[in-house]
């Protein structure tokens, strides 16, 4: 069967059992009006759910749920998963345990032995005569309603209406149990006082046809029948789980990511299930189920080893534009080795899922930086290799994590230079907040990096920096594995020049206007300037600034 048909199929069982589970509820709660209102309520909830469609749909979902449940838990190569994940697997593994005792005990019971399970009885089992049973319900229904509100939270988390829905939602899951647990108090406490009634406990025995000792010792030898063949079921999986690993051991294939780590996984695992395995953050909205799409990869090298992409995962890459390399790594289990590029960043927010991804190549407006170290190349020639090359990865890591922390993309380090691009999912305006703020950090980080190192310097490192915002053309550019996202076109150039400016005017930071307007900064404290740019008839407008700090008063406030 088809990944597409598995996951309607666990879908619709999904929705049967919280259709289920809501009126379940509903019903409970009806007890805070009266045992009397408890029963009307489940009249109609009876006339549902013992009919036979209601009988097929219920007890068809909660096989085609429990089955899927273990196909997919002997199905996933690696149990490394978020949290949230493996609470929703506890709380599931959980619920057939819990529930087995009052399942045997109202639906079996009436379908064996002819006993009638109204709330009067199973509230007076459950609150009079056995409060453990009570606790343990209790429990039970806590255990369900977790499970589903995880489930649905996380099917829903990317669709763009659902943040404005969270809260309602979140209030009705949380008032649904306690309103069903108020209810059950309730009928508990108007049992408790019929019970005091002499002769009512015998008649409602009676008139129930409450199992006898023989009946009981039938429905629990069912019960614990079926308890047996579930722990059977889940040891098979297990021991299942374990021979195909032993299989698995001796062939793997490695997952090289473009960002530096390799990963050795065997052959089996998907994309993602070796990236949770190595270590290496890789966003998965939907916690791997084809869903979201936030896990996609451009398959650098080996695509062709990967096996065709299925009808379930062609359909959500066509959703997001994405181009015939790109792959959802949650869906993709490569045969030999593969280079991978993760399209998403790790922290992505779910809102950010089924996006069209504007990586591949479209026209942007943007904020570009360009930096370089000043007077480097004379300091090198000084220098031994091995120090030139330590000296200039301690300057890389200090501004590249200026300006990934600030959100930007680092895009080229060319010998002491460097080129980088804010805003390209964003938007302009923000990309030149950032660019502002990353200018800053890279000053502050070379400031600081000029103490840790003051002995080994001469002069200390300076840097100058350009940058200007406007449109350009954005996308995954080069060859073979040295392909990166990048940007080309006048913008790009611009601020290539105003880089070079910086030595000009014997500054550190050169920004167009177009940068502080977009920013929303007022730089009129700074000198303004025209300066021309090759192949432009248009000087650019600019503004100097000399010391980036001066810069952190303006700053300080801006949003990121
Ligand atoms: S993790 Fe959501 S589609 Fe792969």
């Amino acid at each position: 069967m088809s990944a597409v048909y598995v996951r309607r199929l666990r879908l619709a069982a999904a929705f049967v059992l919280l259709t289920y589970v809501v009126l379940h509820f509903l019903n409970h709660s009806l007890g805070l009006v009266s045992l009397a209102a408890m029963e009307a309520g489940r009249w109609w909830f009876l006339a549902l759910w013992r009919s036979w469609p209601g009988t097929v749909a219920l007890y068809g979902a909660i096989v085609v749920h429990g089955v899927l449940a273990l196909w997919l838990l002997y199905q996933r190569r690696s149990l490394r998963m978020p949290a949230w994940e493996a609470t929703q697997y506890a709380l599931g593994l959980l619920i057939p345990a819990l529930l087995v005792v009052h399942v045997t005990g109202t639906r079996i019971a009436w379908w064996l032995v002819n006993a009638d399970d109204p709330y009067s009885r199973i509230v007076l089992g459950l609150w009079v005569l056995s409060p453990q049973f009570g606790a343990r319900q209790v429990l039970a229904i806590t255990v369900v309603w977790l499970h589903a509100c995880i489930g649905v939270h996380y099917w829903l988390r990317f669709r763009r209406w659902y943040p404005r829905a969270q809260l309602w939602l979140f209030t009705v899951a949380l008032l649904l149990p306690v309103l069903a647990l108020l209810g059950f108090v309730s009928a508990g406490r108007e049992v408790a006082a019929l019970a005091r009634t002499p002769g009512w406990v015998p008649s409602l025995v009676q008139s129930t046809h409450a199992p006898g000792p023989a009946e009981a010792a039938r429905l629990l030898a069912i019960r614990q029948g079926f308890l047996n063949a579930y722990l059977l079921a889940l040891v098979v999986v297990i021991l299942a789980r374990g021979v195909r690993r032993l299989y698995q051991r001796r062939r793997s294939v490695r997952v090289a990511y473009t960002t530096g780590p390799i990963v050795t996984a065997p052959i089996g695992f998907t994309i993602l299930d070796a990236s949770r395995l190595g270590g290496v953050p890789h966003a998965s909205v939907c916690g791997g189920r084809g869903r979201c799409s936030t896990c996609r990869v451009r398959v650098v090298r080996g695509l062709e080893a990967l096996p065709p992409p299925s009808e379930a995962e062609q359909r959500v890459l066509a959703r997001v534009g994405a181009a015939p390399d790109v792959r959802l790594a949650c869906q993709s289990r490569p045969a030999r080795d593969v280079t991978v590029m993760p399209l998403v960043p790790p922290s992505i927010d779910p809102g950010g899922a089924m996006t069209p991804d504007a990586r591949q190549g479209r026209e942007r407006e943007l904020a570009v930086l360009f930096a370089d170290l000043r007077g480097f190349t004379r300091m090198a020639e000084k220098k031994l290799p091995y120090d030139v090359v330590f000296v200039l990865n301690r300057y890389f890591a200090a501004v590249g994590g200026a300006i990934t922390g600030a959100g930007g993309i680092t895009n080229q380090f060319t010998g002491d230079g460097v080129m980088a691009l804010f805003g390209v999912d964003a938007g302009a305006a923000a990309g030149s907040r950032q660019a502002l703020e990353a200018a800053r950090a890279m000053v502050d980080g070379m400031t600081r990096l000029n103490g840790e190192l003051a002995g080994e310097l001469a002069a200390p490192l300076r840097i100058g920096i350009g940058i200007h915002a406007g449109p350009g053309v954005v996308g995954w550019m080069g060859w073979g594995e040295s392909f990166y996202l990048t940007a080309v076109g006048d913008t790009v150039h611009v601020a290539a020049r105003l880089e070079q400016a910086t030595k000009d005017y014997q500054a550190e930071l050169v920004v167009s206007e177009d940068v502080a307007r977009r920013a929303g900064l007022d730089l009129s404290a700074f000198p303004a300037h025209r300066i021309a740019v090759r192949n432009r008839t248009e000087p650019v407008a600019i503004r100097v600034i000399t010391r980036v700090a001066d810069l952190a008063p303006l700053l300080a406030p801006a949003p990121r």
